[in-house]
């Protein structure tokens, strides 16, 4: 059900943004209000990331806890450094390496930055996106934009505008539609203000890139991670139909038992899918089988599987390796049942 306010759609050039269309939303931020807008991996929801109201806002939207701490978006590497309040070796090449782009960096934070944006804590994640509305808009503030996905907190992320809208509409002032945005999945999240360069979130730039730029960096989830990242917390990027998932070789099993139990399920395949497992289910989507193109694809697919009437959404786990992680990353916490 919509909220009290009205959510204006402006659709926009995603190569070459109509600088009107920019400025009306740069009105919104300057006002302190709230403006989803595409990014390269998926939408963000960005208020000015130095009024610590404006980004309350993000957080009454989003329903999101206090306790989790939110990214902010810089034009530029020299105006991202001036967030921190430390720039060592490691973020100095991983920045000038892959900034533009899907890569979030963990540093400490400077005094400027407002509390809410940290969740009170020692460090900020920054991050300078590659799409050219994202850029444009970042021109036309001179602030960062705090933003953290469009999407209800636990919800599945947003990769079109309609997502955005079906989630946030009339809690929001403006979404900047510029099409479905070209990652799919959110970035990497790396902390480099600890000893040694840890990964916190796999995402679209995979680890194995950064390591061929700083050498190994610790992964897994240890206890001091989740810390350090609430957003790792199990349940995210959760569909409201239970999904299941299904190594390749055992998935017509599992589309049998479900069909046994009676029950109707949407289906995201690993590629093309084989014609006597697709009678058994009620839709089916096939996913690209390299990694660029299931990432761009995935949001998608289960946003449209979740909004079919199935009883379950069932999916055929991918390959695993480096390449694969962000992507076995978002299915896991899918899959993942809040307890009670
Ligand atoms: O691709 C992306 O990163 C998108 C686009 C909009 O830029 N943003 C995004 O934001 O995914 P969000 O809030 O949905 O996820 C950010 C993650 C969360 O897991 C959060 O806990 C973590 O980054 N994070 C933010 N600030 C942090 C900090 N200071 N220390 C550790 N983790 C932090
Ligand atoms: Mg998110």
């Amino acid at each position: 059900m919509p909220g009290p306010m009205a959510t204006a759609v402006l659709r926009v050039d995603p190569v070459h943004p109509e600088l009107a269309v920019v400025a009306r939303a740069a009105a919104v931020l300057w006002a302190g209000g709230l403006v989803a807008f595409p990014t390269e991996t998926v939408y963000g929801l960005g208020a000015n990331g130095l009024s610590g109201k404006a980004v309350a806002g993000i957080f009454a939207a989003k329903g999101r806890p206090s306790s989790n701490p939110i990214i902010l978006h810089a034009p530029s590497m020299a105006s991202a450094r001036a967030l921190a309040g430390s720039w060592n070796d490691w973020a100095e090449r991983l920045a000038a390496r892959f900034w533009p782009g899907p890569l979030t960096l963990v540093v400490e934070r400077s005094a400027a930055i407002p509390d809410v944006v940290t969740a009170g804590g020692p460090t900020v994640a920054l991050r300078v996106p590659s799409h050219p509305v994202a850029l444009a808009l970042l021109a036309a503030v001179d602030f960062p934009l705090a933003a953290p996905s469009a999407n209800r907190s636990t919800r599945l992320s947003p990769t079109q505008a309609e997502h955005v809208l079906a989630g946030l509409d009339g809690r929001i002032g403006l979404i900047l539609d510029g099409g479905p945005t070209p990652g799919g999945i959110e970035s990497t999240v790396l902390d480099v203000a600890g000893d040694r360069p840890r990964l916190l979130r796999p995402g679209l730039l995979s680890v194995r890139e950064i390591e061929a730029v700083v050498g190994p960096v610790e992964r897994g989830k240890s206890s001091e991670g989740v810390a350090r990242s609430p957003g790792l917390q199990e349940c995210h990027y959760a569909p409201v139909r239970p999904l299941e998932l299904a190594p390749a070789a055992s998935v017509g099993e599992c589309l049998q038992a479900c069909r046994g139990r009676g029950e109707r399920v949407a289906w995201l395949s690993f590629g093309v899918a084989a014609t006597d497992l697709e009678r058994l289910a009620a839709v089916t989507l096939a996913l690209a089988t390299t990694p660029g193109s299931y990432a761009a694809e995935l949001f998608s697919a289960l946003h449209v599987a979740d909004a079919a009437a199935v009883d379950r959404i069932v999916v055929t786990l991918p390959p695993t390796g480096d390449d694969w992680l962000g992507i076995h990353d978002r299915l896991a916490r899918a899959a993942h049942r809040a307890q009670g």
